[in-house]
């Protein structure tokens, strides 16, 4: 495969996270063709020409590079069935939190190149962080296409052991919603000190933006270098850091406990 070599893909389910991946892709032009099956989708997301819609597998094509599962874990058991025609040449991509190898295996048999893949939603505007899952026996050429997929969504890891994406689903997967309500909890509080709802929200959103932007620009410098520049003795920030920082029930602790639960999340989802 050169690097200008297009894909044939066929991408099952379309909802936040199909759509993110998709976006990726038409802005780094790697679809040859692209059929989406989701039943719950009328139309395509994107005006590309090569995006083709499907409510079921009926009239799919029978052959294709790669097939990228993106439907819930709960239902996936359920719908990869309807593609082991396929799986015999094509590569499979999974995106489902939780869900096994082995569980594609039990389908599209030992041999199938299988590929397990958690990104995050960020993708959509290609600065997602992906990480990557397969077994050793699993071709170069499945790899590089995997990586194909993935490399215009952001930077991209390959993990060693498959029990490790349970933790990465915890911290990067689900991340950005973190993230998020780090805003709004940062709203909220500002809000309880007697600032307008309107400004609270503006001042939280631009600075979770901001702070994001001079992390990414400073390539040479850690969080905790950009925190501590910050951070003058005895300071405004060093009064609200005291209490984020705390040794016990501090962010440290609060964000082990939300790891914990979310990979502990994930590793229930492999069993349901
Ligand atoms: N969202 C994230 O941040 C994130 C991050 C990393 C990984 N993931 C993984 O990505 C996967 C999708 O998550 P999501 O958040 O994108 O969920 P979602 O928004 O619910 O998307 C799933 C899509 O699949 C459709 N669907 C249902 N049954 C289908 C079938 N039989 N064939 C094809 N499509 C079908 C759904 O349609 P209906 O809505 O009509 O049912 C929906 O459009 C999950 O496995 C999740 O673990 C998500």
């Amino acid at each position: 495969m050169t690097p200008d070599t297009k894909l044939d893909i066929i991408l099952v389910g379309c909802g936040q996270m199909g759509r993110a991946m998709l976006s990726g892709w038409i802005k780094s032009d790697i679809i040859k063709s692209c059929h989406i099956v989701d039943p719950g989708i009328a139309e395509a997301p994107f005006d590309h020409d090569a995006l083709k819609i499907h409510k079921d597998t009926s009239n799919i094509p029978k052959t294709t590079d790669v097939v990228v599962f993106a439907v819930k874990p709960q239902i996936m058991a359920d719908v990869i069935p309807n593609y082991s025609g396929l799986m015999d040449s094509a590569v499979g991509i999974s995106i489902a939190a939780g869900a096994p190898i082995s569980l594609f295996e039990k389908t599209f048999g030992q041999n199938s190149q299988m590929i397990r893949v958690m990104p995050n939603t960020p993708a959509a505007i290609g600065e997602g962080i992906t990480a990557l899952y397969a077994k050793p026996a699993v071709s170069e050429s499945a790899r590089t296409i995997a990586e194909k997929l993935n490399v215009s969504l952001g930077p991209f890891l390959w993990c060693e052991q498959e029990d490790q994406m349970h933790h990465i689903t915890a911290l990067s997967g689900s991340g950005p919603a973190y993230v998020f309500y780090l805003i709004e909890a940062m709203a909220k509080a500002g809000e309880k000190l007697g600032l307008s709802p309107r400004d609270a929200m503006s001042l939280a959103r631009q600075t979770v933006i901001g702070a994001a932007a001079l992390v990414k620009s400073s390539p040479d410098k850690t969080a905790e270098d950009l925190r501590k520049a910050v951070t003058s003795p005895n300071g405004t920030t060093a009064a609200g850091l005291g209490v984020l920082m705390q040794t016990d029930d501090g962010l440290d602790d609060l964000m082990v406990k939300a790891l914990k639960a979310a990979s502990d999340r994930s590793k229930a989802l492999a069993q349901e």
